[in-house]
């Protein structure tokens, strides 16, 4: 003790921490360089780390954890038991046995405002900003900006790290949104272990009561994957053993799967060469040509004689199809339509019919959505949803994600076991609120990549019509020389991908369709130009300049070639 301070014997100082006057401390640790302002008390099992400042009046309690390079304001006031009383049941005072401490961690470079309170077993994220005079009652995520009592989060902090010119820019990252909401993940984990709900229950009815919420669709049922989502789909909407089901042969195979198994055969319509979703033309052509009436008046496929019940377009890419003629030609041929939203969690298609701009999931009469990890809603294992506007459909498919049961062990129908994991439907959760956000970075990407790259005579751009708001779930340029750009790129350390090299129908696994190479000329010549250029939602304007540096130095170099 010396004049003006109080530190006990038992407190670890580091090296060059600096201390006003009138401070006490007792039992802690300060590593080296803090800075502690006048008024401070910090107690025993507390530890600060090391180029930290904590302000002045602020008050430091046992169980207590900030990390280095955290700014503490003035006055701030941390609490460490949520059940604090004065006296026991029998009158007596309390003493400090009876004092449940629990642990609050302030993360590195985090930063606590003036006059904020934290509640006890709290976790404040990296780099996060507690607003002045806040109140905190739950855990903060990593780089969040929250203020208010209780304090919410405002927005996130702009992660927009400097990469150098030969860092390699991967194809997706994964890794940074996943850190960024650290510990709102972890405290998922931390809630299924306590309740040990690991299946069904209230984490996937709220999940999925926000989730058809986000696609303005009535019901929202949450299954195991995407290729389930499709299957119990069909399967729900009337989809018969022996149907066919159209649908287009760029897709990824599990569109084609889940028609299978559904019992269905798939056949294909060609796409559209500027969207590379489902022509309509094609859908109109094959309706009239390619199908006919049975004796019962049935629609019927003249290539295998069965029925035609249904129709799949694919949002590929993160773009909606052209919904509304495709809605009126199912309408006019008695087809159903299940939409394979897989790539398009938050897609719009402005409808010219309704006179509105509408999301994807809610306009066919059910939808499949995948949350595949790479996603741009992604779990963090498998999953997938049906939504739905048809409450009976949507009770159908919950049975049969559940054995068929319409209550427990009463099985109505033979279903399958394609449940959402509870915790894979909370960590869904916590990212949701994020995916609007998500998908206006992905826009602004590929709005940038647009303005970049829209005049090299030697790619193609995607194309988005006016009435399309696509969520960039995929960034599909076409080049002729595509294997070439792939090098070019790949001996640049750019990241690259294909979807998808091979049309579905000239695959082996569906070689007993009988379809001949040329049978969809745009689909195959699409599938041999395009590339996928890097496209999520943590891409920065240095690693996108790289990208479109690179583009264009390799379509110049091969123009001129050509020239040569
Ligand atoms: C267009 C499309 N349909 C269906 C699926 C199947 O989803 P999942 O992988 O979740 O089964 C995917 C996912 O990759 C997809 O991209």
């Amino acid at each position: 003790m010396n004049s003006y301070n109080c530190i006990s014997n038992d407190v670890k100082l580091g090296e060059n921490v600096k201390l006003s006057k009138f401070i006490n401390l007792y039992g802690c640790e300060i590593g080296k360089e803090t800075k502690i302002g006048a008024f401070v008390e910090i107690q025993k099992n507390a530890s600060v780390g090391s180029r930290c400042k904590i302000s002045s009046h602020s008050f430091i309690c046992e169980g207590v954890c900030i990390e280095d390079n955290v700014f503490i304001g003035h006055g701030v006031m941390f609490i460490n038991d949520s059940y604090p009383r004065a006296t026991a049941q029998d009158g007596s005072l309390q003493t400090e046995a009876d004092w449940k401490v629990e642990r609050t961690v302030i993360r590195k470079g985090a930063s606590i405002g003036s006059g904020v309170t934290i509640l006890p077993n709290i976790s404040v994220g990296e780099n996060a900003i507690v607003g002045a005079g806040s109140v905190v009652t739950k855990d903060v995520p990593s780089n969040a900006i929250v203020a208010g009592n209780p304090a919410r989060v405002l927005r996130f902090i702009e992660l927009r790290a400097h990469h150098s010119d030969s860092d390699p820019v991967p194809f997706l990252d994964l890794v940074t949104p996943h850190l960024e909401l650290e510990s709102e993940l972890v405290g998922v984990f931390r809630r299924g272990l306590q309740t040990a709900g690991f299946v069904g229950g209230s984490m996937v009815e709220e999940f999925e009561k926000a989730f058809a919420g986000f696609c303005d669709a009535g019901h929202c049922v949450a299954v195991n994957s995407g290729t389930d989502a499709l299957r119990f789909a069909l399967m729900a909407a009337g989809v018969q053993p022996g149907d066919v089901v159209l649908t287009v042969p760029n897709t990824f195979i599990a569109t084609t799967e889940a028609i299978s198994q559904a019992g269905a055969t798939p056949e294909f319509v060609d796409i559209n060469e500027h969207t590379s979703n489902m022509s309509v033309e094609r859908l109109q052509h094959c309706l009239e040509t390619s199908c006919g009436r049975d004796s019962h008046g049935r629609l019927i496929s003249l290539r295998s004689g069965r029925r035609v019940s249904a129709v799949v377009p694919v949002h590929l890419y993160g773009q909606m199809a052209d919904m509304d003629p495709i809605l009126r030609l199912a309408n006019q041929y008695g087809l159903i339509v299940v939409e394979d939203a897989c790539q398009a969690h938050g897609a719009e298609y402005f409808s010219r019919d309704l006179n509105r701009w509408m999301k994807a999931g809610s306009m066919g009469r059910a939808a499949a959505f995948s949350f595949y990890p790479g996603k741009n809603l992604g779990a963090c294992g498998e999953g997938g949803a049906v939504t739905t506007n048809d409450g009976e459909l949507a009770g159908t498919v919950k049975m049969l994600r559940d054995h068929g049961q319409s209550k427990k062990y009463y099985h109505d129908i033979e279903g399958y076991n394609g449940r959402l994991d509870a915790i894979q439907a909370g960590l869904l959760h916590v990212k949701l609120p994020h995916l609007a956000r998500w998908n206006a970075q992905r826009r602004d990407r590929a709005a940038d990549y647009k303005r970049l790259l829209a005049d090299n005579e030697a790619i193609n751009i995607p194309y988005e019509p006016s009435w399309s708001r696509s969520v960039y779930h995929l960034y599909v340029i076409r080049s002729r020389d595509r294997e070439g750009m792939i090098d070019h790129l790949k001996a640049a350390g750019i990241g690259t991908g294909i979807h998808y090299p091979i049309p579905l129908h000239l695959q082996k696994a569906y070689a007993s369709l009988n379809y001949e190479r040329g049978a969809f000329p745009v689909a195959e010549r699409v599938s041999a130009e395009i590339v996928s250029l890097p496209m999520f939602p943590q891409l920065t304007v240095e690693q996108q300049s790289r990208v479109v540096r690179e583009v264009v130095a390799f379509t110049s170099n091969s123009l001129q070639e050509t020239v040569r």
